[in-house]
């Protein structure tokens, strides 16, 4: 259990790219690494952050597009509505901005850190960093959205960048 600040991994960890594991029961440990990643994604002024992103394969995830902070454990859309196309950045791929189409809406069930039974009805903007950060629980990336010729270009910028470099406003 770490004790300490969470390094944030960085696309080529094969952690990122690992389907999390289901979590049988929220315990004080997942109460503590909930913290400890909203910690780390305030740090990085991002606006969402999945576990494996810490290098931990549990599904639990946080978000505060600013208007609250959500810890989610198990989160899974049972609906979706719409499409909208954002430009997003991952704290795990430095440098990198990429313009995701996804659901507009979302409607999300998941357990709060006292194993009790939530509902949550995203949209827009908060839709959009709910999905991101199931893709991750799932293994997938931003950059799996790209186009061939977008993946060259990121393939010479992740050459380049380093951590915490942002190219994008919203880090997630
Ligand atoms: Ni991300």
């Amino acid at each position: 259990m770490p004790e300490t600040r969470l390094k944030v991994n960085i696309f080529g960890d094969p952690v990122l790219r690992k389907k999390a594991k289901r979590v049988k029961e929220v315990t004080a440990e997942h109460r503590k690494i909930l913290s400890l990643m909203a910690e780390s994604m305030y740090e990085h002024s991002g606006i969402g952050l999945a576990a494996p992103q810490v290098g931990i394969s549990a599904r639990l995830i946080v978000v505060d597009i600013g208007e609250g902070l959500y810890k989610l454990i198990n989160p899974k859309i049972v609906r979706r509505q719409g499409s909208q196309a954002i430009q997003e950045g991952c704290l795990s791929v430095p440098g990198v901005c990429i313009k995701v189409r996804r659901s507009k809406q979302v409607w999300v069930e998941a357990f709060d850190e006292n194993n009790y039974a939530l509902k949550i009805e995203a949209k827009d903007l908060f839709a959009c960093v709910i999905q991101h950060e199931i893709d991750h629980l799932e293994g997938r990336l931003i950059v799996d959205y790209a186009s061939l010729l977008e993946k060259l270009r990121i393939k010479r910028k992740l050459g380049a960048s380093k951590t915490g470099a942002k190219a994008c406003k919203l880090q997630l």
